[in-house]
């Protein structure tokens, strides 16, 4: 790195918390690696590639849920959260995988989902057994339909996945009886959080997984645990579109906030190192910022982020907006660009801008992939931590030619096929060029492989030193070489040309690295900033003395 310093720019004390920068990798152990051959990826399956991703350079490992399940939602449907389903494994290899990640430096994150149960949990079970005014009924929304005969729902809530937001039940003498609220599928009831067993039984939760030395967990719908009193109509709008972007009688209402001030107490006793992780989805990131004050959460992923296109002034303000909305609670801010809920970004930014998180074509291949390796090294200049999905790293695409039959997605039954467009980010991934399901277990695959998927292997990019593979191990080493390069909450942005986006960064001991991004289809003029460190793209970068051209949608770093 340049030994040239800047006055202007700050030195910032490299943080000693290690989530404050650190890389997290999202596993989600259904497509991950399948040890026992049943087409669907287990505990030991993870285990065994627990080397590669410590060759990767992450700092951790988020797992999504690998709990007793009946799988309505993927495994977000928990029937008990204090034993592993049969399908991933049991306790011992949880607590195997658990011990071996740490002798490998690498930490563990679990996923908790506490907005709602399966409807197979027994206290699901036993409060449909016990009828109405049970008051095994109020750990639960349960509530008199509308209509002289209650054969309306309570209110006009819409479930996430489509269609009502409530369902009716059959009472045990047979009659239809009450309706209880599922903000999801109909096989995952909600949570009445004003009850004080609920809150019991998830600490108790927390201590199992943290007795067994689990670093920290994912809290699964954190913004949607406390309803508005009295469950109020929504009013005839378009609620999908409302979602995320306006306030919610069901989410980011501010009693959750209780819940989390308590439950950071019950991680505060074992230690300053486990963190919460919130999957808040807020309208403004000023309301992410909450989750994540000193008493409550940790990290928040920054959906703003994820949600913004590959444009300039789109990620320049977020950028600004995000830093500073969590400046004043002490934050760090929490990048993120896929995870197992949206359409890969690889495949977003193939397609024109506007379509959201959720798109079913696969535009542009060749752009997406190079935009979303320059969007990467943008992500990892930045302070703060930031969060992978599984298969990025490969450059993989969503996979958007999957036949109706295969998809699993709840959503996809439930909208009459609108949607169920999750299922493309969650295709087994490819180890091996060759091989039944291109080395993700000895069989098959519970969602069928596109036939090229074994060109984008890890066997296939390993040490080509121009794979996306091998650029993100180039980029997560600098990192752990620069760990100034997370921290701190500032950056120094640069005068740049429209379309380009370049910052200056202190990548400690007075060395410095300035990251610029030309989100644009052309190559851009600018002037120099040293050599090359890092590109996100082979194409010759042309420098004179006093500047350089950008290639089209590229990163670079230079120092
Ligand atoms: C979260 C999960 C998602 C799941 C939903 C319901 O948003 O990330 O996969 O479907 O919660 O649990």
């Amino acid at each position: 790195m340049s030994q040239h310093t800047v006055n202007s720019t700050p030195e910032y004390p490299v943080s000693t918390d290690w989530w404050r920068d650190a890389v997290i990798y999202q596993v989600y152990p259904r497509s991950f690696a399948d040890a026992d051959g049943d087409g669907m990826g287990d505990l030991k399956g993870i285990r065994s590639r627990l080397p590669y991703l410590s060759d990767l350079g992450i700092d951790a490992v988020w797992l999504s849920p690998f709990y007793k399940s009946p799988q309505a939602d993927a495994g977000y449907d928990v029937a008990d959260y204090r034993t592993v389903d049969p399908m991933f494994g049991d306790l011992a290899d949880a607590e195997h995988l658990i011990r071996d990640a740490h002798d490998l430096g690498l930490r563990i994150i679990i996923d908790v989902v506490p907005n709602h149960v399966s409807d197979q949990h027994a206290w699901f079970q036993q409060a449909l057994g016990a009828g109405p005014g049970s008051p095994l009924r109020k750990r639960f929304h349960f509530q008199p339909g509308r209509g002289p005969n209650g054969e309306r729902p309570p209110n006009d809530w819409e479930s996430i996945f489509g269609g009502s937001a409530w369902s009716r039940v059959t009472e045990p003498d047979g009659s239809p009886g009450e309706w209880y609220l599922h903000l999801f599928a109909p096989e995952q009831p909600d949570l009445n959080w004003d009850h004080p067993a609920v809150d019991d039984e998830f600490r108790s939760t927390l201590r199992f997984w943290l007795d067994r030395g689990i670093d920290g967990f994912r809290v699964d719908v954190a913004h949607g645990l406390v309803k508005a009193q009295g469950l109020p109509d929504i009013g005839s709008r378009d609620q999908l579109k409302l979602l995320g972007n306006d306030t919610m009688p069901f989410f980011d209402q501010d009693g959750v906030h209780e819940i989390y001030r308590g439950w950071r107490t019950v991680l505060d006793e074992y230690g300053s190192e486990r963190i919460f992780v919130a999957e808040a989805w807020t309208p403004t990131v000023e309301r992410t910022a909450l989750y994540v004050r000193p008493d409550e959460l940790h990290q928040a992923f920054n959906f703003h982020y994820l949600s913004a296109y590959w444009d300039s002034d789109e990620l320049k303000d977020v950028i600004d907006s995000s830093l500073q909305a969590m400046r004043p609670v002490g934050a760090p801010t929490t990048w993120v660009l896929s995870n197992h809920d949206v359409t890969r970004h690889t495949t977003r930014f193939a397609n024109p801008a506007g379509l959201g998180t959720q798109i079913g074509a696969a535009g542009d291949a060749r752009i997406g992939l190079r935009r979303a390796r320059a969007a990467v090294l943008l992500m990892l200049a930045l302070p703060g931590s930031a969060y992978l999905f599984q298969g990025e790293e490969l450059g993989l695409p969503d996979v958007v030619s999957l036949p109706d039959e295969a998809r699993q997605d709840p959503s996809f039954h439930r909208a009459d096929g609108q949607d169920g467009l999750r299922d493309g980010c969650r295709v087994p991934l490819p180890w091996a060029v060759d091989g039944p399901s291109c080395g993700f277990g000895p069989a098959g695959s519970w969602l069928p492989q596109p036939a090229d998927w074994g060109s984008l292997s890890v066997e296939a990019q390993q040490e080509r030193a121009d794979s996306t593979l091998e650029l993100y191990r180039m980029a997560l080493a600098l990192r752990r070489q620069h760990p100034a390069l997370g921290a701190g909450d500032r950056i120094e942005w640069l005068d740049a040309p429209q379309g380009v986006l370049a910052f200056r960064r202190s990548a400690g001991d007075g060395q410095e690295l300035v990251c610029t991004a030309n989100t644009t289809g052309e190559p851009v003029r600018i002037g120099r900033h040293g050599r090359i460190k890092l590109a996100s793209t082979a194409d010759a970068v042309q420098i004179g003395s006093n500047h350089a051209w950008l290639p089209s949608d590229s990163t670079i770093w230079w120092v």
